[in-house]
């Protein structure tokens, strides 16, 4: 029931019409989100629609290239200006598009890769690619999540991601990636040297580096819910 704020309560057809079918659409959307999604999008009701663009222009600038162009969006920032957000907003845009979307965090894929690796595995015959590369890559659009790592980077894990990146460009598929590391910092997390430098240049060939920032948007959402 709605109340209109004048002491009377209730909704018209047209108004219950609409929610219903608003309803179905979010049903659907989260059926299209399963079924299209491989992982686990931390914001799947985030659209570019709705998104709160103030800061975000350069950003916002970058995805609409994307959009007509080849290559997707590298965003780099601090934590909790919003890169995730935006991250699943795109993945939404393309879902509406009728791709497949895959979104993957970074540490996860990673994680994965190293488990399969430790599994030895049937995979490894032949010349078959781990299913961690084939889980994360199994979308026309594939989004990663959160390329920050800590320190530097096990050189099992660095030739991971390259392997990842060289078979997202290689089956000509679009990349967007979030992060709080620029290209240099990323360069040396990865070794620095030869191997840093071809995987941040493999990143720039896939996606448009566009560094911005924000205020911390989480602190925001705290005091919000103090609030409450
Ligand atoms: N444009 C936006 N509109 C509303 N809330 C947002 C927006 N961008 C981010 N948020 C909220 O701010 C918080 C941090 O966003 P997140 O995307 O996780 O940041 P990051 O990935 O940069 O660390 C989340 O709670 C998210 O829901
Ligand atoms: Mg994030």
């Amino acid at each position: 029931m709605l109340d209109m704020g004048n002491g009377i309560s209730g909704e018209c057809s047209e108004c219950e019409e609409r929610r219903e079918t608003e309803k179905k659409l979010r049903d659907r959307e989260a059926l299209v989100w399963r079924e299209w999604m491989s992982g686990n999008p931390p914001y799947p009701e985030a659209r570019l629609s709705t998104l709160d663009t103030k800061g975000r222009e350069v950003v916002l600038e970058a995805i609409r290239e994307s959009f007509i162009g080849t290559r997707g969006v590298w965003m780099i920032g601090s934590s909790g200006i919003g890169k995730t957000h935006i991250l699943c907003a795109i993945g939404n845009y393309w879902l509406s598009k009728g791709k497949m979307v895959s979104f993957r965090e970074y540490s996860t894929f990673i994680s994965c890769y190293h488990r399969d690796w430790q599994l030895g595995a049937k995979w490894s015959e032949g010349d078959n690619d781990p299913p961690s590369l084939l889980r994360c890559t199994r979308g026309d659009v594939i989004l990663l999540d959160d390329v920050t790592p800590t320190g530097r980077v096990m050189d099992l894990h660095a030739a991971g991601f390259r392997k990842l990146l060289d078979m997202i460009s290689r089956e000509g598929k679009r990349l967007y990636v979030t992060g709080n590391h620029d290209d240099i910092q990323l360069a040396s997390c990865f070794g620095g040297g030869e191997e840093g430098g071809r995987i941040v240049s493999r990143m720039n060939g896939l996606c448009a580096p566009v560094r911005f920032r924000g205020p911390d948007r989480r602190t925001e959402w705290l005091q919000k819910e103090q609030v409450k």
